[in-house]
């Protein structure tokens, strides 16, 4: 079967758990991951998770390391998420964010596609206009451009005119707009359940295999 190749932009709206719990299930389902962290997003994590994101220079086998243990510090061990065993030979490809000779930077470089979770309102601004000002938004821009999926995981509230319409002009060009906004009528009986209808709404979106709820409609 073909092996997925997606690229997991996390930039600094709130929602690391979105993103952690994201990479989780995207290794669980065999893909390859290439991971890009914005300065902004190591600053949320550290308040949101109580632990700091894997450094710029961490290499493969740290982020499985960290993707495994993520959720065992306060406050998110009291949220519900379940463990995981993440295969040893998960691929795992971390990019720095400014670099701009990683593959992931050119469209010659294949993908199936990629997501930015959780997207700060600056870099969906970024991306709006093409600014490509860091790795994520290159690569942002490079699939818009290769015609490839784009999945944006925007977080603000309120929404503000300059967003949505940054919103509107992304969806023109091709990305899905996708907001952490969980719905209720799974019901959700944790912070796991609400974080688990996002990335499942994510992995959809990318064709990407998941069983982690019942899908509404479908039989018992
Ligand atoms: C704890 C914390 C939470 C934040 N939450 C949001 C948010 O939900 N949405 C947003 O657009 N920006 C949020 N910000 C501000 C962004 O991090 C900031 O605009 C930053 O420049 C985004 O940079 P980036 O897009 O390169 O990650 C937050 C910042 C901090 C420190």
């Amino acid at each position: 079967m073909h092996r997925k190749t997606i690229v997991l932009g996390v930039t600094g709206a709130s929602g690391s758990a979105y993103a952690v719990r994201l990479a989780q299930i995207l290794l669980l389902a065999d893909c390859e991951i290439h991971i890009v962290v914005s300065d902004a997003a190591r600053q949320v994590a550290l308040r949101e998770l109580g632990t700091s994101l894997p450094t710029e220079s961490a290499d493969s086998a740290a982020w499985l390391k960290f993707l495994t243990t993520a959720f065992d510090n306060a406050p998110s061990n009291s949220w519900g998420m379940r463990d995981v065993e993440l295969p040893t030979e998960s691929r795992i490809a971390v990019h720095s964010f400014r670099d701009y000779s990683a593959g992931i930077a050119s469209g010659s470089f294949l993908t199936d596609g990629m997501v930015i979770c959780p997207c700060s309102m600056g870099t969906l601004s970024s991306i709006a206009n093409g600014a490509s000002t860091n790795l994520v938004q290159r690569a942002a821009d490079v699939h818009l451009k290769e015609r490839r999926p784009l999945v944006v995981v925007p977080r603000e509230s309120p929404l503000g005119l300059i967003a949505l319409e940054n919103m509107t002009r992304l969806t023109h060009a091709g990305a899905t707009i996708l907001p952490s906004m969980p719905g209720f009528y799974h019901n959700p009986a944790s912070i796991a359940d609400l974080i688990d209808f996002i990335v499942a709404r994510i992995c959809d979106h990318l064709a990407v295999e998941q069983t982690l709820m019942k899908r509404w409609g479908a039989d018992d």
